[in-house]
């Protein structure tokens, strides 16, 4: 394995039942962070940034809308945002060496925050969520839908994905038809589509709001 590609390969090793292991996931994004977007394009072809933003688009209208992009990561979701005429978004991500690649990708404010943790954020304070890649291996799993529905206000609007490998066996799908039927969202829409397509793996992304 050449140096490289130690950040993406550690990433494509990680499961759940390490997930909880914040050390191992931090390492993971800190070795991985320089060379994410170029191995995004390259190695994964990574297109669920573009393809959730104009998903979100279909939904979320009012460029002026408070936005978190939760798990932003090195801020790919902010360019589509910005490119879609949005100007206001706040991003929080795990790995401060992600964020550090955020800067400057048109975030109003960029947090540290653990998703499996209580997140440094108001209650109802954003109209919209983004999620984008952090429902996935060894990342963060359905019991953490209700962090994102905390930060969000009532009528407010989430927009995630999940890696379709995982939809299933880690419960995303009845945690998803679970929330609607304890009336916590209502589901907008939910689609297979393109994800990581150089690696011929689909996402599940799913619209929701907020009751
Ligand atoms: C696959 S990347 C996706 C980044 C970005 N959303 C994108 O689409 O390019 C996953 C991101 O989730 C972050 N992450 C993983 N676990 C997290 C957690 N528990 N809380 C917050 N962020 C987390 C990682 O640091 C990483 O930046």
């Amino acid at each position: 394995m050449s140096e490289d590609k130690k950040g993406l390969k550690l990433y494509d090793n990680l499961d759940l039942s390490k997930s909880k292991n914040e050390d191992e996931l931090l390492g993971v994004y800190k070795d991985w962070a320089s060379l994410y977007d170029k191995d995004n394009d390259d190695l994964l072809g990574t297109v669920s940034q573009p393809n959730t933003v104009q998903i979100f688009h279909e939904y979320i209208k009012g460029s002026k809308l408070k936005i978190i992009d939760v798990g932003c990561g090195t801020g790919l979701v902010g360019l589509e945002l910005q490119k879609l005429g949005f100007s206001n978004f706040d991003g929080i991500d795990i790995s401060q060496e992600m964020i550090n690649i955020a800067q400057g990708r048109g975030y109003s404010s960029l947090f540290l925050g653990n998703l499996n943790k209580s997140l440094p954020l108001e209650s109802i304070s954003y109209d919209a969520a983004l999620c984008v890649g952090v429902f996935t291996h060894g990342h963060v799993g359905p019991e953490r839908f209700s962090e994102l529905v905390r930060i969000v206000k009532p009528e407010g609007i989430i927009c995630f994905t999940i890696n379709e490998d995982v939809y299933e066996s880690y419960g995303f799908d009845i945690a998803i038809k679970r929330l609607e039927s304890i009336n916590v969202w209502k589901v907008l829409d939910i689609r297979k589509h393109d994800y990581m397509v150089k690696k011929n793996v689909k996402g599940i992304y799913c619209v929701v709001k907020v009751t």
